[in-house]
């Protein structure tokens, strides 16, 4: 019994806080929308301890995102490369280069600064710990990472493209349509739905498909998407 107590008025803030939000409606959710932190961490581009460019690996030398995020259609969590997936190509290309020190630092036993150790990239997008994010449930239901992380093949140096608060993910649970395109083009930065459309004719004819927004429709109908806007969704 003694530990009742404690345990409830821990519990208690929680549940008159999450109540609160909730029966506020609009209101409560504007100005979460405005005033959580993550909004103000938008176009946040730290420094990394390489200057790895996106624009030269995905834009100039085509490396599909999965070539380096290898688990983020497989799992929850997407990861970083290890220094081995860069060494593949380091070891042979720009062995020279300066910008590459820390790798090989972290590789090359012949190195004079070896350490062995990993490299510690900066993490640019970062939720509070309450809230629960899964990226394969996206990436595998139509969303690119463009509608989150925006054209990050053109980005010389990675930012914080969306605000990542409660309303912006609200907005696309709400209205997924928009941001619905052909699983094969998930990982194509470049894409367009008005060029999709006009090269799939005979496709996109036999669906009875003539605008951006037909095609988001129809992807939501057949595929049968229905984000969730319940608390529990996205909180523990
Ligand atoms: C050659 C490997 C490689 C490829 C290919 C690659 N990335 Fe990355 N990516 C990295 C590395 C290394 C980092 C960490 C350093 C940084 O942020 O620049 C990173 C960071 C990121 C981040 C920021 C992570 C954070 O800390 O929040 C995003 C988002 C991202 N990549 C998206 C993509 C997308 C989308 C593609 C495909 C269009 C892609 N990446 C292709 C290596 C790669
Ligand atoms: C598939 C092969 C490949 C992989 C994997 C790869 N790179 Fe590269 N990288 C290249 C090539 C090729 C160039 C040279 C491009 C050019 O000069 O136009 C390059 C250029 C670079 C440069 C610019 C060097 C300079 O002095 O201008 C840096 C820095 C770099 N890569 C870092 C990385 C890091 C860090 C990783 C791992 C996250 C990585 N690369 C993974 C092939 C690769
Ligand atoms: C629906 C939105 C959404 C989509 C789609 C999405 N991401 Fe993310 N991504 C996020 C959010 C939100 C975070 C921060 C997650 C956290 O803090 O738990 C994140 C974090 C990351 C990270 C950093 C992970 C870490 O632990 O350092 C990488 C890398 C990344 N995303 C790559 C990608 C790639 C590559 C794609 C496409 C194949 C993609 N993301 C698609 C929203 C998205
Ligand atoms: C650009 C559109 C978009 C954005 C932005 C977005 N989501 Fe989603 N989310 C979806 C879609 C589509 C699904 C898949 C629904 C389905 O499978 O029917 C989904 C599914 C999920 C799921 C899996 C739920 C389940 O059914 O198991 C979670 C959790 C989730 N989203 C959390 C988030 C969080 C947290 C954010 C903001 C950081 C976010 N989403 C932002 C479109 C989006
Ligand atoms: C689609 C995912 C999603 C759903 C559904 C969702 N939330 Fe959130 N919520 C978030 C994210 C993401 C944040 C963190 C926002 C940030 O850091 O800017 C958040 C933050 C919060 C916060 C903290 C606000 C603050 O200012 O720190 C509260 C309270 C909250 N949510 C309550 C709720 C309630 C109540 C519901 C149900 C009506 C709900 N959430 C549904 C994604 C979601």
């Amino acid at each position: 019994m003694a530990n009742f107590f404690p345990r409830l008025s821990i519990l208690l803030p929680l549940k008159i806080s999450f109540c609160a939000v909730a029966l506020s409606g609009v209101v409560a959710l504007s100005v979460t929308y405005y005033f959580t932190p993550k909004t103000l961490d938008q176009g946040y581009q730290p420094s990394q301890p390489i200057p790895f460019s996106h624009k030269i690996h995905v834009d100039q030398l085509g490396l599909d995102c999965r070539y380096c995020h290898s688990f983020v259609d497989v799992s929850g969590h997407s990861n970083v490369p290890t220094s081995n997936t860069c060494w593949n190509c380091h070891q042979h290309v720009q062995k020279e280069s300066p910008k590459l020190a820390p790798l090989h630092r972290a590789m090359d036993v012949n190195y004079p600064g070896y350490d062995g150790q990993p490299i510690e990239w900066v993490r640019v997008h970062k939720l509070p710990d309450y809230v629960k994010f899964n990226h394969s449930a996206h990436v595998n239901r139509g969303i690119s990472c463009q509608s989150c992380h925006g054209r990050v093949d053109q980005m010389e140096v990675v930012f914080q493209d969306q605000a990542l608060s409660m309303g912006w993910c609200l907005e696309c649970h709400r209205a997924p349509e928009k941001n619905l395109r052909p699983l094969e083009e998930v990982y194509n930065l470049k894409y367009d739905a008005k060029s999709y459309i006009a090269s799939h004719p005979d496709e996109m004819n036999a669906l009875g498909v003539k605008t951006t927004e037909d095609l988001g429709l129809k992807l939501k109908a057949e595929w049968q998407i229905a984000p969730k806007e319940t608390c529990f969704t996205c909180h523990h």
